[in-house]
């Protein structure tokens, strides 16, 4: 797309002559005598770079680059002035200004500050639809879910994202907690800036303190460059800490201190880095269990507990499982080009009765399978995999697996939970027509949940 220029002058014969020459050099170009109505056509218009005069009738080059400033402050704004009059200019790069051209001026010199700032305007646009891009893939609008304990996540994202507050997320493995931190930077206003995650667990204690805090040259063998670790990269952006528990206690003193202080220094150096960094933390770990064994530090616990966003387990939510399972299923039909299209209502019974250890994750891989293999455009109970039908045959097959591997006991327990479960999906977690369904009183079926631990929603 041809770089789009508006260029504002109160002289026509200047106005026709810079037209000229920039639409010979391919440029898009729009003119205006006109100040205010410069402004309000930059107000309904896709523009990239503006050249505007500075002395013009009722409305200053000033002024019309104070509006740009405030309303779109990613285009770059070129003033020029008349030969003399360089002060105005000065005051214009202050506020803001791309660069200032003296009257007269030689055409390459003009070409050159224009083509500088197209190329400007080209990466801000860039830029702008990576992030527009990224804000599709990973924004709040793609966490799933309208039970109770979802709508409650939402909820907390919308009121921290617009603080810098440190996030603490917790939650089983699967149950979405990099896709909330990513959710919370986008919904902040350091959305332009960069998220920058670290896995704890995948790095060892020698790497991931430079890792993090970045070295200097020569300050271990095979350093050979200084290099910025992730505080630094994640400078006026996110810092997503995930897997925290399994940080060392070395590394925990150390983090506690950037906490703090908000400075840290580089492996091997001794000046200090400031950034500007908002922090989220993840765990699957019970961390305040490993503060009382002595395992994390109680200080930074408190110093990483500011906000704790605590991330439902799928079975806690059955309600949101059809919902996920369509959004996964829509997806991967689309990227494998499937032409499946929907579950078979017992097939979504199954899905939704099932306990999902590995939660969300779990059931998009599960999702992604059945499509992948289905054999029609409706995925039915044959397709799904075993282990999500095993409760139900445990219960279908029972007698035979009765006397060679289980107690009869635990294999009785087993299929009344199965059966509760199943019984809850069917009836939409509606607890008096589950009971109904399974012919024993509403106070029996709650005095069973609390015994195996169903959650009754
Ligand atoms: N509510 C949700 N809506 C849509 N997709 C979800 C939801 N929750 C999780 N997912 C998806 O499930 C997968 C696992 O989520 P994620 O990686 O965020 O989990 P996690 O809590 O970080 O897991 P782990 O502790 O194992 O790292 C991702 O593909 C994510 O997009
Ligand atoms: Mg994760």
């Amino acid at each position: 797309m041809a770089t789009h220029i508006l260029i504002i002058d109160d002289e026509k014969n200047y106005l026709l002559l810079l037209e000229t020459m920039l639409a010979e050099e391919g440029y898009a170009v729009t003119t205006q005598q006109d100040p205010q109505l410069a402004l309000d056509y930059l107000g309904e218009s896709e523009v990239d770079v503006v050249i505007t005069d500075m002395k013009m009738p009722h409305v200053s080059g000033q002024k019309v680059l104070e509006e740009v400033k405030k309303h779109s402050p990613h285009i770059p704004v070129l003033i020029m002035t008349a030969f003399g009059s360089i002060d105005g200019a000065v005051e214009a790069m202050k506020c803001g200004a791309f660069d200032y051209i003296t009257k007269p001026f030689s055409n390459d010199e003009l070409l050159l500050s224009v083509s500088k700032a197209g190329k400007l305007a080209q990466a801000e646009r860039e830029n702008r639809l990576l992030r527009q891009s990224l804000e599709d893939r990973f924004g709040v609008h793609q966490i799933i879910g309208r039970s109770k304990a979802i709508r409650d996540v939402l909820d907390m994202i919308g009121r921290v994202a617009a603080s810098r507050s440190t996030v603490l997320l917790t939650g089983e493995s699967g149950t979405g907690k990099e896709l909330v931190a990513r959710a919370v930077h986008f919904a902040s206003d350091r959305a332009g800036g960069p998220f920058v995650p670290v896995n704890c667990m995948a790095l060892n204690p020698g790497v991931l303190e430079s890792e993090l805090f970045g070295h200097e040259k020569g300050s271990f063998s095979g350093a050979v460059a200084r290099r910025r670790g992730r505080f630094e990269m994640a400078h006026t952006g996110t810092l997503f800490l995930d897997e925290i528990g399994e940080l060392s206690q070395e590394t925990q003193v150390k983090l506690l201190r950037v906490l703090q202080e908000r400075t840290f220094e580089r492996v091997g150096g001794t000046t200090p880095v400031q950034v500007d960094i908002r922090l989220i933390a993840a765990t699957n770990k019970d961390l305040a269990a490993a503060v009382s064994a002595g395992t994390f530090r109680e200080d930074l616990y408190y110093r990483l507990n500011v906000v704790q966003i605590p991330l439902p387990a799928l079975r806690e939510r059955r309600e949101d499982i059809p919902l996920l399972a369509a959004h996964f299923l829509k997806r991967y039909a689309e990227e494998n080009n499937a032409e499946v299209t929907e579950f078979a209502s017992d097939a979504i019974d199954y899905l939704t009765a099932f306990e999902w250890p590995g939660n969300v994750r779990q059931l998009e891989n599960v999702v992604e399978r059945c499509v992948v293999l289905a054999r029609s455009s409706q995925i039915s109970v044959n397709d799904l995999p075993p282990e999500v039908k095993d409760e139900e045959s445990q219960f279908k097959s029972a007698v035979d697996l009765l006397p060679s591997k289980l107690n009869l006991g635990e294999s009785l327990e087993k299929i009344e939970a199965a059966l509760i479960r199943r019984a809850l999906a069917k009836t939409n977690f509606i607890q008096v027509k589950a009971a109904e369904m399974l012919g024993i009183s509403k106070s029996l079926l709650q005095y069973k949940l609390k015994k195996y631990n169903i959650s009754g929603k």
